[in-house]
């Protein structure tokens, strides 16, 4: 009997791990979507740290930048910018390419 609680409430929490991963984006569409979009001017990959446009930085060290939050990714790429076009990312897009860039954080 034990070990059947143990079992569900393990469940639970993997249940909830999930919804609230989902809740922040999706990593993996986030890749895809940046790869298509922004890696002209910024390097994307984890490994990468090189942009192809110079000023650009690795969206790695984007990462890894201290203090860099949801909130400041946020406000970055929903206000213009002089030296990077304008998107209009669709709310979804917008948690996507967050979550992508956040997990390319060194823990
Ligand atoms: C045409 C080239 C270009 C494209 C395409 C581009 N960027 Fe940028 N981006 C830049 C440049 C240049 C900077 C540095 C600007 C600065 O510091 O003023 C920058 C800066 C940033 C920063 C801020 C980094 C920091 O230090 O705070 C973020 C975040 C960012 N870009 C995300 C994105 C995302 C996400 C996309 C795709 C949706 C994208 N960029 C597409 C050129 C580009």
């Amino acid at each position: 009997m034990r070990c059947a609680a143990l079992i569900a409430a393990a469940t639970l929490i993997c249940l909830a791990g999930a919804a609230r991963a989902e809740e922040f984006g999706d990593v993996y569409a986030g890749q895809v979507y940046v790869k298509d979009v922004c890696a002209p001017c910024h390097a994307v990959q984890p490994e990468a740290s090189m942009s192809p446009k110079i000023d650009a930085p690795s969206f790695a060290a984007v990462a890894n930048t201290p203090g860099m939050t949801r909130t400041a990714l946020t406000v970055w790429l929903t206000t213009p910018h002089p030296t990077m076009p304008n998107y209009v990312l669709e709310h979804q897009d917008l948690d996507n390419v967050i979550a992508y860039i956040l997990s390319l954080k060194n823990d």
